[in-house]
């Protein structure tokens, strides 16, 4: 692939679906995309993109290509420090949410094939069975139709079951011949929602958030494109809300709105009460 044509997909990619593939990872592109136009008996890369505008066929041949270029990989309980703040965290909020509604509403940004979605929704659900009426809901976004089509199925490998700790597990997941699937009370409250991170005119209808956790999502994105990202993230969280990011994920972000989290093990910021200024 020759400088040029790198350009022209990594342009057409970033607008049309929010990937951003840096020039150090030029070869990875050209080989997916090599892949893809053999799978489609092409020419060459000008067929291949004619083809992907073909109508539903053409859609659906695009949301292949995003797949292969797209770092799926995620675990349950991925990152137990931030696991374990979002249980602390929760466990807070609904013990001071005396004579208001105890409800928590969180989003799982990039959330893959699920694992995160339903990690948010073991621990909100397991904190809420404290009380009597006490609700959550999870929503998991991704650009990856069908990293979605497999968070909706909620069905995972046996082996996965040894990232969930016991308790979690017993309660939440349901054990058969192939593997496990989650449990329905918890499947009532998680939904999954297609969204592009740099499309913001496309963003979900989301507002007065407790939590957004975002984790391995940024990393790939050039800084400015990542701040003005955490900016809109910002705006969605209500007052004392919580942004999780993955360690390392930014170094040098601040927003008036937010203060650091002080909890070495992660990165992680709260939204100021109104009135509370830095
Ligand atoms: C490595 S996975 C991380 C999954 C999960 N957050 C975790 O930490 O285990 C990164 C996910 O981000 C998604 N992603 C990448 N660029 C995106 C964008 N512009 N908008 C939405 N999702 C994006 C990918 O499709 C992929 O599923």
């Amino acid at each position: 692939m020759d400088d040029h044509s790198f350009y022209w997909w990594s342009k057409k990619l970033e607008e049309r679906a929010g990937i951003v593939i840096p020039a150090s990872r030029k070869q990875f592109l050209a080989s997916n995309l090599n892949q893809r136009v053999r799978a489609n008996r092409c020419q060459n890369e000008e067929e291949y993109y004619a083809r992907v505008l073909e109508g539903p066929l053409g859609a659906r041949e695009w949301a292949q290509l995003i797949d292969c270029l797209t770092v799926h990989q995620t675990h349950f309980f991925r990152h137990l420090p931030s696991v374990e703040l979002v249980r602390a965290e929760a466990r807070h909020w609904y013990a001071e949410s005396q004579g208001r509604k105890r409800e928590l509403h969180a989003w799982s940004v990039g959330c893959s094939t699920g694992e995160e979605a339903w990690t948010l929704g073991m621990i909100l659900a397991s904190e809420a069975a404290s009380y009597q009426r006490a609700y959550y809901s999870v929503l998991g976004t991704d650009v990856s139709q069908p990293a979605l089509s497999l968070a909706r199925q909620a069905r995972y490998d046996r082996e996965r079951l040894r990232e969930i700790p016991g308790n979690y597990r017993e309660r939440w997941c349901l054990e058969d011949d192939l593997g496990f699937s989650i449990h329905p009370d918890l499947r009532r409250r998680v939904a999954f929602a297609t969204l592009n991170l740099l499309d913001d005119s496309a963003a979900p209808v989301l507002s007065n958030l407790h939590l957004i956790y975002c984790q391995n999502v940024l990393i790939y994105m050039p800084r400015r494109t990542r701040h003005q990202i955490l900016n809109r993230f910002a705006a969605l969280l209500r007052p004392g809300g919580v942004l999780l990011l993955g360690p390392g994920e930014v170094m040098t972000w601040e927003h008036e709105d937010m203060e650091t989290i002080d909890n070495p093990r992660t990165l992680a910021f709260r939204r100021r009460e109104r009135g509370k200024q830095a």
